[in-house]
């Protein structure tokens, strides 16, 4: 495997669109709303291999502090350090850009990603109730210091 980290460009999108729909079922993101969060200026980055994506994570910026709006991984790919190498670069960049904090949303039954968050340290706030549209999941605000 040749991986390579690079900002993920509109060209990309609807290769990310099929992968939404694969890995989060029901909840993925469309292609147009992928497309609002590029037009925002949110940071996507991917991990390629080749022409192909194994992953990407997409972090937004608010005054100081970054939240990261989305992170996955093809199935395909996962158990080989994409995800750590996704949040290594989004945390280098978030400091880079003077960012002080990093948050993020998880379904309180996503237990790799939980645990995927617990080894980055971050630490529970709270809980928001019914997050998720379509299958009614809690979700738990987590965050970290950069
Ligand atoms: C969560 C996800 C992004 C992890 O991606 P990945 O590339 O497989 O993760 P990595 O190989 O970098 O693993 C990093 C760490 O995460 C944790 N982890 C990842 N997958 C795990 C699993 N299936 N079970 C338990 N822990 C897991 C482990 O701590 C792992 O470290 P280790 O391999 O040294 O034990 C991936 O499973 C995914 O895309 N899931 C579906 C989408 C999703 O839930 N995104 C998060 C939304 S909040």
């Amino acid at each position: 495997m040749n991986l390579r980290i690079e900002r993920l460009r509109w060209w990309h999108l609807s290769a990310v669109a099929a992968m939404e729909i694969e890995i989060f079922g029901p909840e993925a993101w469309s292609e147009a709303v992928l497309w609002t969060e590029l037009s925002a200026g949110h940071d996507y980055r991917a991990v390629f291999d080749g022409e192909r994506i194994a992953g990407y994570a997409g972090t937004a910026y608010s005054g100081d502090e970054a939240w990261i709006n989305n992170i996955a991984v093809d199935a395909a790919y996962r158990r080989r350090g994409i995800a750590r190498a996704l949040m290594d670069d989004l945390i280098a960049r978030a400091r880079a850009g003077g960012a002080k904090a990093l948050f993020l949303e998880v379904a309180v039954d996503n237990a790799p990603a939980q645990r995927l968050y617990d080894d980055y340290g971050f630490v529970g706030l709270g809980v928001r109730k019914n997050y998720y549209q379509h299958t009614g999941t809690d979700a738990a605000v987590m965050r970290r210091d950069l």
